[in-house]
């Protein structure tokens, strides 16, 4: 199994993958919006187990999370969006949704500095709900009522993403001190040394890469909130 950054080309299998396990369903567009505004945030598990017979054999893909940045956070925090996931009956509890969940979280935090992962999922649904907060950590931050074309309710639901931070910090730490006991003096000698040529003081700092992409005007609010097709409903 292949877990991978989304293509555009993959767009087509994606879509069925979503039209098979979901109600909610979106146009093409939708999902390119998504590929070309935040490639780094989506992903497809690809089954690799089958050769292809010939170059232009579609890829098999079991599974997806297609995500986004929240572009107008109504809270003012810059943050993630999970707007679907699903994974192929045949492909399930094999772990590949709560990878493809923590690839997208990761690239949010670091291509993005994303405090914070929110998503929605229907009061009912037992198994996405125990993914989410059994196994990923969610937690229920309120219930939005009918959200779904059918009526549905919402649990709206979120993920701090602070604890990447404090990985990125323990590997950075890692990093300053990798390499310094070879060769320097040892005891009180060694603390002086360090001080003086200041290898303990001199921390790695985390800078912001990617940029806020002006597309506030693109979201297709228009085409995902209410009528045939469901807002960033995963
Ligand atoms: C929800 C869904 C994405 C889970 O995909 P998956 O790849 O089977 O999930 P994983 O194998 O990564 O499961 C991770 C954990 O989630 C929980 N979980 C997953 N499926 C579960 C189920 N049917 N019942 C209870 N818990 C479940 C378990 O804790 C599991 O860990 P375990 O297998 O070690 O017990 C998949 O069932 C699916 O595509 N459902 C239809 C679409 C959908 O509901 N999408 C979510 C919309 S919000």
């Amino acid at each position: 199994m292949d877990i991978r950054v989304l293509h555009p080309s993959d767009i087509p299998h994606v879509q069925q993958t979503n039209i098979t396990n979901l109600p909610e369903n979106y146009f093409c567009k939708y999902y390119l919006y998504h590929a070309l505004s935040w490639p780094q945030l989506s992903y497809v598990a690809v089954d690799v187990s089958r050769p292809k017979k010939t170059p232009y054999d579609a890829p098999k893909i079991v599974g997806y999370v297609l995500a986004k940045m929240e572009e107008d956070p109504a809270d003012g925090i810059q943050h993630g969006h999970i707007t679907s996931l699903s994974v192929m009956r045949t492909h399930r509890r094999l772990g590949l949704a709560e990878k493809l969940m923590r690839q997208s979280q990761r690239a949010m935090f670091e291509t993005y500095n994303a405090v914070y992962v929110s998503l929605h999922v229907r009061v009912s649904n037992v198994a996405a709900l125990a993914l989410y907060r059994d196994t990923l950590g969610f937690e229920v931050k309120g219930i939005e009522a009918k959200y779904y074309a059918d009526g549905e309710d919402a649990y709206s639901m979120h993920r701090d993403l602070g604890y990447l931070r404090e990985e990125a910090l323990d590997d950075s730490d890692d990093e300053d001190t990798a390499g310094q006991d070879e060769g320097g003096e040892v005891g009180s000698a060694g603390k002086a040394a360090d001080g003086a040529n200041g290898l303990k003081k001199e921390r790695k700092r985390k800078v912001r890469v990617g940029r806020q992409l002006g597309v506030g005007e693109l979201v297709e609010r228009n085409e995902s909130t209410k009528a045939t097709q469901t807002n960033g409903a995963p």
